[in-house]
């Protein structure tokens, strides 16, 4: 049974007093239910997020991190440092950051095993440009993607991670993808996993979809069959709006 995940990318938005504001207002209208939510904030409001969420089911997550555990990479977040947070999930291999800061898929894979030897798990980016999506080669694409970023991850730690499909075209776009374009390429994402783990690890792994989700769309995309949850952006910074979605 995959209890679905609704997360929260807050990308590079709210400093210290605005993630105190959101929290303050998203304390009022939370109440737990069985989907299981998330925050993926920035580094600098991770302890404030912890801080003004405790005693809800609310869990807190990173959007990057480094895969050495320490050194002299100056500006980088180690695993361990987050570990000290206890931050339960990180991001990898978001498109923004394969885009502008080039992570490519052996960087992605190198993070997401350094998260999971500590015990946090990774939510693996990934999907296909416009570019690509117009030349059909969204398939070919995604799966690669997914076979690199999980190469050389054990079966056992593959069931706790996350996956993430966010066509390029639809992030931060207004343009979400169809339900049904969504769901084909989560069971793609799923088949492929079947390919590589077996079924029943497989059929552990939460795919979400994310791209301008929001809470006008997010009741069909749940309804796919193969979707799991949602990594919402731009509607998850509005403590109202991220409450309509996760309640969808
Ligand atoms: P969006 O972003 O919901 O603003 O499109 C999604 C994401 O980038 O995770």
């Amino acid at each position: 049974m995959r209890i679905p995940l609704i997360a929260g990318n807050w990308k590079m938005y709210k400093d210290v007093k605005e993630t105190e504001e959101f929290c303050l207002k998203f304390r009022e209208l939370y109440h737990d239910t069985d989907i299981r939510a998330l925050l993926l904030v920035p580094f600098t409001s991770i302890e404030t997020v912890r801080r003004l969420t405790e005693g809800t089911n609310i869990m807190v997550g990173a959007q990057n991190v480094y895969f050495e555990r320490e050194g002299a990479y100056t500006g980088e977040i180690s695993v361990p440092m987050l570990k000290a947070l206890n931050v339960e999930y990180c991001i990898v291999g978001h498109s923004e950051r394969r885009g502008y800061f080039h992570e490519t898929d052996e960087i992605v894979n190198k993070k997401a095993k350094a998260l999971l030897s500590e015990g946090i798990l990774p939510v693996i980016c990934v999907g296909e440009s416009l570019e690509i999506r117009e030349a059909e080669g969204q398939n070919e694409h995604v799966k690669n993607q997914i076979r690199a970023d999980f190469s050389g991850i054990s079966a056992e730690d593959a069931a706790k991670c996350v996956v993430a499909y966010e066509p390029i075209w639809a992030i931060g776009t207004g343009r979400t993808a169809t339900p049904e374009q969504a769901g084909e390429m989560c069971s793609l994402i799923r088949e492929e996993l079947i390919e590589m783990y077996g079924e029943d690890t497989a059929d552990q792994i939460i795919i979400q979809y994310g791209g301008s989700v929001k809470p006008e769309n997010i009741t069909d995309i749940m309804n796919m069959p193969e979707i799991d949850g949602a990594l919402v952006g731009g509607a998850s910074l509005d403590p109202v709006k991220f409450m309509d979605i996760i309640n969808f």
